[in-house]
């Protein structure tokens, strides 16, 4: 087999690139080690940077989101007794989408399907290998348990944090380093067929931890609770879920809206950067290089906006022969990388308690700044929505 683009993995970054570049002439094969329902069914992120949905939309696959997604135009800062609204079209000019990354997928599987380049699932064993020559490849056994190998000009990495790829850039680039932070909490997140009973998402600060109301359509919640990441989902009953998250969101004269939980699960948080993003003909893009705590639902949209500086560095690589943009490739994303790092983090930091009460007049005290001060609502407001992507 031989393509010019060869794609390890078919998450929202593989197959994104894949679409991107073939919408520019140029083919492309994407790997996948899971089925088709397993990776259609992952619940993940849920809101849509603005140029997410732009780059979905001019890459022809943002029909049903215009349709089924949901515009939201701020988010709700609570702490107890105040419940403020941050106006992001007033603040920057920008909105959000809740629009499931499950949804995402599916929509780019759909379009890939339908006469796009080969997707292959359910394949084992990928190795890219002979990354710094110019014709590299990658081994693989198909779902019939065949080895293959797959011929390629250039390699993508977007195999998640845990495929392949990061360590064999890791294993052949001097300097490469890595950026660790594990945090002392974790989310617990559940969905549930229940009304949303908020206009925008609340993200709320309590002395019993943090809690996120958000939702995937008007009649699906998707709901956060930080728990100690020692917690087992089996102690979490439902009922006692619903009393955290009650607790946590109380209000005068709100009430949560509760319904049947249909899926919850604990999600461990951590930071984590690898630099650099390339080794010769193998470039990382997603959570294959880089992972934020979900405060702020910065992953899925740093993905997009990696993917979306390599379709354009590629293009110029395979059809001008110019290597420049491959070459600031790395740099570039990672500026960007580093900006959602820090917005992550500081957003993860306002928001959780520790037990300590001098962190917790720090927090109070900040998001006191940011519900006061226009300077500071900014500064998030444009961060959540989205910085520009460079290059
Ligand atoms: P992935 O979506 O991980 O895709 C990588 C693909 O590569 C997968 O399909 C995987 O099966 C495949 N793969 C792996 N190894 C191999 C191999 N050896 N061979 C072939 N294929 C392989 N972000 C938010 O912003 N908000 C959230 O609420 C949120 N919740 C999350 C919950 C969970 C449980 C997780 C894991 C992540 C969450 N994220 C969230 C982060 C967000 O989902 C990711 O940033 C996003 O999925 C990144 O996309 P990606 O394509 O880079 O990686
Ligand atoms: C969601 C996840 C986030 O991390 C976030 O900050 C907002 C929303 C969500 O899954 O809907």
């Amino acid at each position: 087999m031989r393509t010019q683009v060869g794609i390890i993995g078919a998450g929202p970054a593989g197959l994104l690139l894949s679409r991107l570049l073939s919408l520019q002439g140029i083919d492309s094969v994407v790997l996948e080690n899971r089925s088709r329902d397993y990776v259609e069914a992952r619940i993940r992120a849920g809101i849509l940077e603005q140029h997410t949905v732009d780059t979905l939309t001019a890459a022809g696959v943002g029909d049903r989101l215009r349709r089924e997604g949901l515009e939201h135009s701020g988010i709700h800062l609570q702490y107890p007794g105040t419940r403020h609204t941050l106006d992001f079209p007033e603040l920057c000019g920008r909105t959000v989408w809740v629009y499931g990354q499950t949804e995402v997928t599916k929509d780019l599987i759909a379009a890939q399907l339908a006469g796009g380049p080969p997707l292959l699932f359910e394949v084992s064993d990928v190795v890219p290998e002979d990354v710094d020559g110019d014709s590299p490849r990658i081994r693989f056994t198909d779902a019939d348990g065949t080895p293959q190998v797959l011929e390629c000009d250039v390699i993508a990495g977007t195999d998640g944090f845990h495929g392949p790829s990061r360590a064999v850039v890791a294993a052949g680039s001097a300097g490469a380093q890595v950026w660790e932070r594990t945090y002392p909490y974790a989310w617990l997140g559940i969905l549930a067929d229940a009304a949303p009973a908020t206009d925008e998402l609340i993200y709320a600060w309590h002395p019993d931890g943090f809690a996120l109301y958000s939702m995937r359509s008007p009649t699906v919640s998707r709901l956060y609770l930080q728990v100690d990441p020692a917690e087992r989902i089996e102690d979490w009953s439902d009922d006692r879920i619903w009393e955290g998250l009650a607790t946590r969101f109380a209000l005068d004269g709100w009430e949560i809206s509760t319904g049947p939980i249909t899926e919850k699960s604990i999600l461990p948080m951590r930071s984590f950067v690898s630099a650099p993003m390339r080794r010769g003909r193998l470039f990382l893009a997603g959570d294959a290089a880089h992972i934020v705590p979900p405060t702020g639902a910065k992953g899925l949209n740093l993905a997009v906006a990696d993917v979306t500086l390599l379709a354009t560095a590629l293009t110029r690589l395979l059809k001008e022969k110019e290597t420049d943009l491959v070459d600031t490739y790395s740099d570039t994303a990672l500026r960007r990388v580093w900006r959602c790092t820090h917005f992550s983090w500081w957003m993860t930091s306002m928001l959780h308690t520790s037990g300590d009460d001098f962190d917790a007049q720090l927090q109070l005290s900040q998001l006191r700044r940011v519900c006061s001060s226009e300077t500071a609502a900014r500064e998030l407001a444009e961060n959540y929505t989205g910085l520009p992507i460079e290059g």
